[in-house]
């Protein structure tokens, strides 16, 4: 009993060491741990993140370019020039919408409002539509910051393809815009396009907003 008693006593004795060496081993590496991540330099911006950024940029630059093409964008939003084989795009104009200040096509404007007609009208360039919604005007998209997309958030373009409204309007994006088929686009792919309009050449335009069927301007004209 005695024998097996001091056993005991110096089994617990070398378990307690145990611990306490393991406790201190702890202590230890629990300080050198804190100290290390003291001493580690705060991860800033390398040149390999700036490199990737630019790839990324660059990626999502080509890709809008191809979605705004393929989308046919400048079909609406590029006013065109007369040629001798037809129209074709002005690229001095790309993507800046309908050029301000011209005058309204005659048209029985009075009867397309009325919906007395189901015709839709449009101009030769493709920038000024009337319908039954009124009249609209295909929208300025260079980043000129005054009159195009130039000081947009991406959120602002990317929700016109969500909702289908203007921004600070409670205006619904009326026709021909086929928000239909491009609410089809992804977060990224619209994203992209944002990106690639910024990159366009910046054209001061201003472009009047739609005029709805009961704008005063079109009581009593009939054409
Ligand atoms: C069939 C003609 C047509 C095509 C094609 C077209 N648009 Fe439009 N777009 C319009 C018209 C017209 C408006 C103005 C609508 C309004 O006033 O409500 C407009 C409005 C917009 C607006 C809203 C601008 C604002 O001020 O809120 C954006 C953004 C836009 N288009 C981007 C695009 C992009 C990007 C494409 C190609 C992927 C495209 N559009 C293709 C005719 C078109």
């Amino acid at each position: 009993m005695r024998l097996h008693g001091a056993v005991m006593g110096k089994n617990n004795h070398d378990a307690l060491l145990y611990c306490r060496r393991l406790l201190i081993g702890l202590v230890l590496l629990s300080v050198l741990g804190a100290c290390g991540s003291k001493v580690e330099p705060a991860p800033k911006k390398t040149s390999k993140s700036d490199e990737q950024e630019e790839v990324y940029r660059k990626y999502n630059i080509e890709r809008g370019k191809r979605l705004v093409e393929l989308g046919g964008c400048s079909q609406c939003h590029t006013p065109k020039i007369r040629t001798t084989l037809g129209y074709k795009p002005d690229k001095d104009r790309f993507l800046s919408g309908y050029t301000q200040d011209q005058r309204l096509p005659d048209l029985p404007y009075v009867e397309i409002m009325a919906g007395e007609t189901e015709k839709t009208f449009y101009t030769t360039d493709a920038t000024v539509w009337v319908g039954r919604w009124g009249v609209s005007f295909a929208a300025n998209l260079t980043p000129d910051p005054e009159t195009g997309i130039g000081n947009w958030t991406e959120d602002r373009f990317i929700n016109i393809f969500r909702e289908g409204k203007h921004f600070g309007q409670d205006g619904q994006i009326v026709s021909p815009m086929p928000l239909g088929v491009y609410s089809q686009l992804g977060f990224f792919e619209l994203r992209s396009m944002f990106i690639y309009l910024q990159t366009v050449t910046p054209v001061p335009n201003n472009v009047p907003a739609h005029i709805p069927p009961w704008d005063e301007l079109f009581e009593g004209r009939d054409s």
